[in-house]
């Protein structure tokens, strides 16, 4: 054959290997609202930026008819492009090839381009539409697997690993998700379970639907499985680059510098957000808008554990990650959950070299036999240890209360916080002012004529004596106490000093956390 003819054999062959599972499969994909998995990675990356690697690996099964059956590329599609004009890598399962599940080759070419992704030191996007390990490839499957787990492991906190689930999503294509740093998913089309429906059917006798075992609002909501929810795949796919714009793309390098944008403080005027009252709720998101560039907070893990938010901004062009109590819900307590969501939030942001900045506004961790029993005393220390171990610029900012353990735990300067700002709203004590009154001074309540009037007056006391910010600042445990309208100065200070910033701790293979 002549070079034309064996190009054109060349573009013969790469035709019928983008075909995937054919045009009834791929009809079906599209009749449930999905793209299929190669316009999924055009979608994501810049355009014509994609370059696909293994696009002709063939399966080598025999059992259950395998050596019958053509998987074109073997349900995967993977390779490098950019997003936002850096280099990421980048898989895609592709649903209409065997149910996107993994069989050997399938899970060859996964650890194939994660290997590039931390040999090439950017990020790692794996979009997931599987129905997990390819039941008629056996331990080979599973082999696959334990391979793209440990990968995974590794690759934590060396170089991001985004995980997008896009189908219904069982076994090992949940568990690998799991093991990477943030988790999309999509309304209706996501759904992530160890087992589907016809498995607890047959072995339980449950009967469940997939949305409900397992849908994108379970994951978000309840589980936490998920970070981010959209409404539709290009909205996801839009968080996805949005993120990307905030995060680093490896442990060795800080996350890119933005032009620095003023805040918005018309819209986002501290007088009108921060109530009168110390006891009335407020949108934290609102506080945290009012200090950071243009406004614009990305909030992670939106609808799970909300009384805790996390989430990244800007401070004078620098990322930095938030960690602040949301008083609109629970009070903000710590409880299991928020204590997850905020241990894993500090860890990433310390393994990315991004500043934190926490608003503290809590009354403590959540008491009650339901968060005991569910192991508030194991989670919540994932806080304590998060903020301890990390060794980023730690900035911690008191708006209202600072209660007990909450006070500790949210990155005081007994965890090493660079700089503790409080404001003169700050109420710093061992507990609220109606408890600790009520155990100090119970037998004075108890004896007196008008033990109502008694208490009140006690409460007072109490109030007068240590909730504000001032017996703290005499410790030097709070550095200053400012003007609430000075916030931004004092970050933008604090962040622009901290930039050179080098701590170390004692060399450990590694510690053992609160898992
Ligand atoms: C081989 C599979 C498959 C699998 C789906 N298919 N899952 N083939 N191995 N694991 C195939 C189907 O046979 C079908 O092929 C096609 O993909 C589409 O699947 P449907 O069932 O028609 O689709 P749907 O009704 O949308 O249901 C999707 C599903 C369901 C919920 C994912 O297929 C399912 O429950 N699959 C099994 C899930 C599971 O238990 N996986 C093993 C997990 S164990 P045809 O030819 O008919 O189009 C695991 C081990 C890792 O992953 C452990 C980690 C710790």
């Amino acid at each position: 054959m002549s070079l034309k003819q064996k190009t054109l054999d060349l573009k013969k062959r790469m035709q019928g290997a983008i075909q995937g599972g054919g045009a009834k499969a791929i009809e079906k994909q599209t009749a449930m609202g999905k793209m299929t998995a190669r316009e999924r990675i055009i979608a994501l990356l810049d355009p014509n930026s994609f370059q696909e690697y293994d696009l002709f690996v063939e399966h080598s099964a025999k059992d259950f008819d395998m050596d019958k059956k053509h998987l074109p590329g073997d349900g995967v599609i993977t390779g490098t492009g950019n997003m936002n004009g850096y280099p990421v890598c980048v898989f895609a399962q592709d649903f209409t090839v065997a149910g996107g599940s993994l069989g050997f080759m399938h899970a060859s070419k996964i650890t194939k381009i994660m290997d590039h992704a931390m040999k090439l030191k950017i990020p790692l996007i794996g979009i997931n539409d599987s129905g997990g390990a390819r039941i008629q490839e056996g331990v080979n499957s599973l082999a696959g697997y334990g391979e793209i787990f440990f990968r995974n492991t590794i690759a934590s906190g060396v170089i991001p690993q985004i995980s997008v689930i896009l189908g219904p999503c069982a076994g090992g294509a949940v568990y690998s998700p799991a093991l990477t740093d943030f988790v999309f998913v999509v309304d209706k089309i996501s759904k992530m379970f160890i087992t589907g429906p016809e498995v607890i059917k047959t072995v339980l006798g449950e009967e469940i639907s997939m949305e409900a075992l397992g849908g994108a609002r379970v994951q978000s909501e309840i589980t936490g499985n998920a970070h981010f929810f959209a409404e539709s795949e290009d909205e996801c796919f839009e968080q996805i680059k949005k993120l990307a714009s905030f995060i680093p793309w490896n442990n060795t390098k800080k996350a890119e510098p933005f032009p620095v944008k003023k805040p918005n403080t018309k819209l986002y005027k501290i007088d009108n957000i921060f109530p009168q009252e110390s006891n009335q709720p407020y949108d934290i998101r609102n506080i945290i808008k009012s200090i950071v560039d243009d406004s614009d907070f990305f909030e992670v893990h939106e609808l799970f554990a909300q009384n805790i938010v996390v989430g990244f901004a800007r401070i004078s062009g620098q990322t930095v990650g938030f960690v602040a109590n949301q008083p609109l819900v629970l009070a903000g307590v710590l409880d299991v959950d928020s204590s997850d969501k905020a241990a894993r939030f500090i860890r990433f942001c310390d393994a990315f070299n991004i500043p934190l900045v926490t608003l503290v506004d809590l009354p403590g961790y959540l008491p009650g036999v339901d968060q005991e029993h569910a192991g508030v005393i194991r989670h919540g220390a994932k806080v304590l240890y998060a903020y301890s171990e990390a060794t980023v610029p730690k900035i911690t900012l008191i708006l209202r209360k600072a209660y007990g353990g909450g006070y500790i735990a949210m990155c005081s300067r007994h965890l090493r916080a660079d700089f503790v700002f409080a404001w003169p709203t700050a109420e710093i004590a061992v507990m609220g002012p109606e408890g600790a009154a009520n155990i100090i001074f119970r037998a004075e309540i108890a004896g007196a004529e008008n033990p109502d009037e008694t208490r009140k007056q006690k409460v007072k006391e109490y109030k007068k004596k240590f909730a504000n910010p001032y017996v703290a600042a005499a410790y030097g445990f709070v550095d200053a106490v400012i003007d609430p309208l000075e916030t931004r100065r004092f970050l933008i200070h604090a962040i622009e000093v901290s930039s050179h910033k080098e701590e170390t701790r004692p060399f450990k293979k590694h510690g053992i956390p609160p898992f």
